[in-house]
């Protein structure tokens, strides 16, 4: 089941955010905290995948001072990739975000070929490159979809 989390889901989700980044680049810098997730989950807007009381997968984006969303975070367990989680999961989200009529943008690792193919199909296509976005090794794509007329 597809659903909004709530205040109670921040356990599981960060549990799931320290495990799912394990064949990631710079994998140790990745996840948030548990008290980040505390207040994404209420405060942010999150959606999850779950499986009985398992969490399968996770999006995060919260708005930004400049009037945009932010799509911070998207995760797939390991076990269950390539099966449509993902795509799921931006459907949800990004639903929630056409709500409010506003852009979108997102970083990613420029060697994220998966990730980058996901986001292109729902339309990140604005493309800026960043120079050590976060460390100086860790540069980035900050990808753009802008907001969704009607
Ligand atoms: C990126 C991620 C969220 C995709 O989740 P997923 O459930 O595997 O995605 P889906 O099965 O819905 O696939 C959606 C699309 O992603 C792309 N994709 C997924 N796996 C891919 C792979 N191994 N290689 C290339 N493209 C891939 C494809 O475009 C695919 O669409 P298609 O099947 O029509 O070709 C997942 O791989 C993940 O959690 N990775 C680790 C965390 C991460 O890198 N997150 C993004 C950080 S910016």
């Amino acid at each position: 089941m597809i659903r909004r989390a709530k205040p109670t889901d921040f356990l599981a989700v960060a549990a799931l955010d320290r495990d799912a980044w394990s064949e990631n680049r710079e994998a140790t810098f990745i996840p948030d905290g548990e008290h980040a997730w505390r207040l994404w989950c209420e405060h942010g807007i999150v959606v999850l995948q779950e499986d009985g009381d398992r969490v399968l997968g996770a999006a995060l984006a919260f708005p930004t001072l400049s009037g945009t969303f932010c799509l911070h975070k998207i995760f797939v367990d390991r076990s269950c990739r390539g099966g449509g989680v993902g795509t799921q999961l931006m459907e949800q989200i990004l639903a929630a975000i056409d709500e409010q009529a506003v852009d979108c943008f997102l970083t990613v690792d420029p060697q994220n070929e998966a990730a980058i193919r996901l986001y292109e199909s729902f339309g990140f296509t604005e493309r800026v490159y960043v120079n050590g976005y976060y460390r100086e090794s860790e540069d980035r794509f900050v990808l753009t979809r802008l907001k969704q007329k009607g």
